[in-house]
């Protein structure tokens, strides 16, 4: 079953507000229509510069708690992206225990932006250590976590940028918290995805990647909880595959409960996230 990342629903409490932030701020495009989206019934799409979409679902009630916590964009100039969001008078906050001038165990610069609505986008930098640059096919060996001081590369000093445009931006991955990171996992390579690497920290099994085939996607999967860190209002996940009938037959076949929505199908996983699935020229 080869499965691609269609888009990531979060909530917002002003439809237009929040279009004008990701179309002036994040320089999407604004491609609602898509995926059934509708404005007048409080829904927007708008489109990354690699092609890839977020839905915007108006919610009057914002903050309910999901295990789909985050989105996250990569970008190969990490410190012109800061220096565009400080321009604008976007606060970029450390990401606790990492942040900005350190590198993560996953060989990236992180920092936080949010929206109006207060959705936390991450923006990952890459340096020539990132592990979701690397085309593995098998599992990595485990990494064993690097002294808190010994993160900071003393060859990459994080001067300021001093250019003021964004650099170009794909979506990377989305950050989901399990209560059960096997079956998470499980449940995610049997709806056609694979594992990229597996990273403990102080022995504990902190992020695995799961990747599309052939696509820049992943999903980050940690240990946690529903609302944890304050990543709130995130919703669900969107999908595409190529024939959404066979996708049905070999899902339900593995045990995976499907039901037939207007456009595909959605499922749900152990946590509670819902994926729904789109034919794949629904990513057109
Ligand atoms: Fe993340």
């Amino acid at each position: 079953m080869k499965t691609k990342y269609a888009y990531l629903a979060l909530e917002v409490n002003d439809i237009e507000e929040n279009v004008k932030w990701y179309t002036d701020i994040l320089q999407c495009k604004d491609v609602t229509g898509r995926f059934g989206t509708d404005k007048a019934k409080g829904s927007a799409c708008v489109e990354l510069n690699d092609g890839k979409c977020l839905v915007l679902r108006y919610s009057p009630k914002m903050g309910v708690k999901s295990h789909a916590f985050h989105g996250c964009i990569g970008c190969d100039d990490f410190l012109r992206a800061d220096n565009y969001f400080v321009k604008r008078g976007i606060k970029t906050p450390y990401q606790p225990g990492v942040g900005w001038g350190k590198q993560g165990p996953c060989g990236c610069y992180s920092i936080f932006v949010s929206d109006p609505s207060g959705n936390r986008i991450e923006v990952h930098g890459y340096t020539e250590k990132s592990l979701q640059l690397k085309k593995r096919e098998e599992i990595l060996p485990l990494i064993p976590m690097i002294e808190d001081d010994t993160w900071v590369d003393p060859k990459n000093p994080c001067t300021p940028s001093s250019e003021d445009t964004m650099p170009p931006m794909r979506f990377e991955h989305i950050g989901l918290f399990t209560e059960n990171v096997d079956k998470c996992v499980t449940f995610l390579r049997k709806i056609g995805f694979r594992i990229h690497f597996e990273l403990y920290v102080k022995d504990v099994r902190t992020y695995t990647y799961i990747k599309c085939n052939n696509d820049f996607f992943f999903f980050e999967v940690s240990p946690g909880r529903p609302g944890m860190n304050g990543y709130a209002n995130y919703r669900h996940v969107g999908l595409a595959v190529d024939d959404v009938d066979a996708a049905i037959s070999e899902l339900e076949e593995q045990g995976i409960k499907t039901t037939k929505t207007e456009y595909g199908f959605d499922i749900v996983d152990q946590d509670g996230v819902t994926y729904e699935f789109h034919p794949m020229d629904a990513l057109d």
